[in-house]
């Protein structure tokens, strides 16, 4: 969602502000800005919309020599998407940008404005610049004052503060929020949100932790933690391997990132097969002493691979498991024993609400982990145990090589446990591995099937709504593949369990409802192909997807015929998104950054 990112050194600052905003728009926007500092003087640039609007205010802009600035890209909570809420914020002479909620600001606020302090946007991130500029008021120096502000503040944050009195810092803090240190061997400070903004710019970083602040110069930075003693810098080498995610010669990220599918499959797999027996290095089998039941907890796409998740665990590994949507989760007062694991899924590791969750979970004494994408994450950070899905930067703000990573640790797991649990006999631990195996070459892009969705999407621009059917594990998918054509068409769209429609949804059917039908040979195939059938004799339109030649489907997609009901899973995921995507660039949506859409999701 928000991106910050600062600066300290001699280059020219705005263009170097700017290009580290772009690395970060992939999470959502709907503003951005900056504040350069030199001499003394701040230089400040705000817009609404892309950063294309900005460049072009700021175009006459040119910093010369050493100069520090900060930068942000606003996904809007407190306040519309304006430019006077966008960041950075301002006070008599010192400028902020936040991620992050500040929860008691309308308090703060109360009390400032008592004070005489006037505001001017709607936003909880504007208190903290006017409590830093009421608190220099009498506080001996800069970074005391910087301290005592954010003593006073609650919720989550990751900030970076400048003041035109101390014209080479950057005061920073974290609480909940990431928020990334990066040096490199010219002398040049960076700050961001995610270390996706910072490659190719500096070789070593340091990772904030929760409670950290501080302030940097030129020459020297300050780091404290969160009872105000100062500690060592702790940087490490950038692990450049992260390359900074071009879309080569791909339309949009999300097409690329369809397409990457089958390489990074071969990274998620890695290492973990053995001939009868799936080996996670990460995992100490201690783990899973004492566990009698999987509770798996998310949100959005990750939510939905917890689903499919459901399914193999309980089906491979005998064990009882539950899914949460970590929103509901947090407030349902759940009630736990402690023998189950809590595993929460995330691309990102950042998600509020699953990062709440798991808070909750480990507070209440239940053995964690996290499945995710992002190495050094908070959820990575805090949870006992982690598996990452080794999916790389994905930018695309529909998850798609996510999910496939996602989907494939949590089978492999689901085997892992099977061999544990002794559930599962040596020969289908084998049969399945040789099928995990298979995955790279099963979600490799048909080009015949790409072009076939590039044409059939014209017929799938309108009508009233769409339903996605399945069963089994072919239900979440087919969640997924709805939840894939709202975000990005922005055409109703439900995720339906096939053999469900009956009981009420299939009123609605008429030729203007389309049904995307999965039909997988190898998974209750008879019964799923009569539901449809009878979505077909009530004259709804249906685009089936299937081995299987179907007589009643108005269109047809033809899958590979595969030896298991998994590959065919993910050869149709493949499918799903292409159709989404294909369906999106018709209507001329922006693919890649939707409308409303935030990439990570770091507010509840
Ligand atoms: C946002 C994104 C979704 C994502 C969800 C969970 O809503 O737009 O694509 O599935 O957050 O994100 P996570 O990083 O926790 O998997």
């Amino acid at each position: 969602m928000c991106g910050i990112v600062g600066y300290i050194g001699v280059k020219p600052i705005k263009e170097i502000l700017i290009e580290g905003l772009r690395e970060l728009e992939y999470r959502g926007y709907d503003s951005a800005g900056i504040a350069v500092l030199q001499n003394g003087n701040f230089s400040l640039f705000k817009a609404v919309g892309k950063l294309v609007n900005l460049e072009e205010k700021a175009k006459n802009f040119e910093s010369d020599g050493f100069s520090v600035g900060i930068g942000h890209t606003r996904w809007a909570t407190h306040g519309k998407p304006t430019e006077l809420n966008a960041h950075p914020h301002v006070g008599h002479n010192s400028y902020v940008v936040h991620n992050g909620i500040i929860e008691n600001y309308q308090e703060l606020k109360g009390m400032l404005t008592e004070e005489g302090v006037r505001f001017l946007s709607q936003t909880d991130t504007e208190v903290i610049v006017h409590l830093f500029e009421y608190r220099l008021r009498t506080e001996p120096s800069a970074l005391e004052a910087f301290t005592k502000t954010l003593d006073q503040l609650e919720g989550a944050y990751a900030t970076l503060l400048v003041n035109a009195s101390l014209n080479d810092t950057i005061f920073f803090a974290k609480q909940g929020s990431p928020m990334i240190i990066g040096r490199n061997s010219e002398g040049e400070i960076f700050f961001a949100s995610s270390d996706a903004a910072l490659i190719g710019k500096c070789q070593e970083v340091l990772y904030l932790e929760d409670g950290h602040y501080g302030c940097a110069t030129g020459s020297e930075i300050k780091l404290f933690n969160a009872h105000h003693h100062e500690v060592p810098l702790h940087f490490t080498p950038l692990n450049e391997n992260k390359l900074s995610a071009q879309k080569e010669g791909y339309r949009f990220f999300m097409e690329k990132e369809i397409y990457e599918q089958s390489q990074v499959l071969i990274d998620t797999l890695m290492g973990r097969l053995r001939d009868e027996s799936i080996y996670f290095e990460e995992l100490d089998a201690a783990l899973f002493d004492g566990i009698r039941e999987i509770k798996l907890c998310a949100c959005g796409t990750s939510y939905h691979a917890a689903m499919v998740a459901g399914y193999l665990l309980e089906r491979h590994a005998k064990i009882r498991t539950s899914i949460e949507i970590a929103s509901e989760f947090r407030y349902r007062e759940p009630f736990l024993t402690p023998d189950p694991l809590f595993i929460v899924i995330s691309q990102s590791g950042e998600t509020a609400d699953t990062l709440e969750s798991l808070k909750m979970a480990k507070a209440f004494g239940l053995k964690t982990m996290v499945i995710c994408n992002v190495d050094n994450s908070s959820m990575v950070r805090l949870a006992d145990a982690s598996l990452l899905t080794r999916a790389g930067i994905e930018k695309g703000v529909a998850s798609t090589k996510a999910f496939a990573t996602q989907v494939s640790v949590l089978w492999m797991l689901s085997l892992f446990l099977a061999g544990e649990r002794k559930t599962l006999d040596t020969a289908e631990i084998k049969r399945q591995i040789q099928l995990l195996r298979l995955l790279p070459t099963t979600t490799k892009v048909d080009n015949d099937i790409h072009e076939q969705l590039r044409r059939l999407s014209k017929r799938y621009l309108h009508g009233h709504g769409f339903f996605f059917i399945g069963r089994d594990v072919f239900y979440p998918l087919a969640l997924e593949g709805a939840l894939k054509l709202k975000e990005i068409t922005y055409l109703h769209a439900e995720g339906y369990p096939s053999g469900e429609m009956k009981h009420g949804p299939i009123a609605l059917a008429d030729p203007e409802l389309f049904t995307i039908a999965l039909l997988p040979q190898h998974k209750l195939y008879d019964k799923t192909k009569s539901n449809i059938e009878e979505l077909s004799a009530r004259d709804s339109t249906i685009c089936s997807i299937s081995p299987l030649e179907f007589d009643k489907a108005d269109d047809h997609i033809r899958t590979q015929h595969a030896d298991d009901y998994m590959l065919e899973f993910f050869e149709m995921m493949v499918v799903l998104q292409l159709l989404s995507m294909e369906i999106a660039v018709r209507l001329g949506n922006d693919v890649d950054m939707p409308r409303n859409l935030a990439k990570s999701v770091t507010v509840e």
